[in-house]
């Protein structure tokens, strides 16, 4: 089983990308959360440029998101909303719609703000976007809040109820991933 982790964070010491990690070490031994680091990288959508030869940043982060059973998103508030890079990045993924390597993938959505509400909008938003370009969004939520106390000072989440949030989320992910390959699983390859 394999998870993909995004932070919606480019910060070098982003809360949210220490929840991603913090993901990571909670999966069960047969699942593997990786994180990926190329969200600095993706262009400015352009039309223009969405031809079969996609970006390079752009094809790293489609081909990521495809080999993954899953997805975890940890995206912090910008100005109540998502931040423009996070769904920038997005924008480009969505295309073509109909065949877009999030559509009925199982994401989950999580969040850390240094306020006092956890990012709680912008996984709101995040959700709303996801389900636009046809993402299998759990219902799961994982605020952590005054995250700057949150995490010690060596990033890791030292929150305990931000941290049993955020297990819950996970064993949701990796069930609904799991259940969803079974689903896809022709009977006789699984028998
Ligand atoms: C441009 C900008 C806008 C922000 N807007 C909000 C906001 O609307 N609500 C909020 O709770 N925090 C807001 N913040 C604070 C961030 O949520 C906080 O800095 C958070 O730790 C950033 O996530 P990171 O640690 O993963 O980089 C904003 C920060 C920036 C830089």
């Amino acid at each position: 089983m394999k998870i993909l982790g995004i932070s919606g964070s480019l910060r070098r010491d982003s809360h949210n990308t220490n929840l991603v990690r913090a993901a990571a070490e909670l999966v069960d031994g047969e699942t593997e959360l990786e994180l990926w680091e190329g969200l600095k990288a993706v262009p400015p959508y352009d039309a223009d440029d969405d031809v079969a030869e996609a970006p390079a940043a752009v094809a790293e982060l489609r081909d990521a998101i495809a080999g993954a059973d899953a997805v975890l998103f940890a995206t912090p508030e910008y100005n109540s909303s998502i931040p423009g890079q996070l769904k920038n990045a997005l924008d480009w993924v969505s295309r073509p719609l109909a065949t877009n390597p999030l559509r009925n993938k199982p994401v989950a959505v999580v969040g850390a703000s240094t306020g006092a509400f956890g990012a709680v909008w912008s996984q709101a938003e995040l959700r709303k976007v996801l389900a636009a370009i046809g993402a299998r969004v759990l219902e799961c939520e994982v605020a952590c809040r005054h995250a700057a106390a949150g995490f010690d000072e060596h990033g890791r989440l030292v929150d305990g109820e931000a941290r049993r949030q955020l297990q819950e989320a996970v064993e949701q992910l990796v069930e609904a991933a799991r259940a969803r390959n079974e689903a896809r699983t022709p009977a006789s390859v699984a028998a």
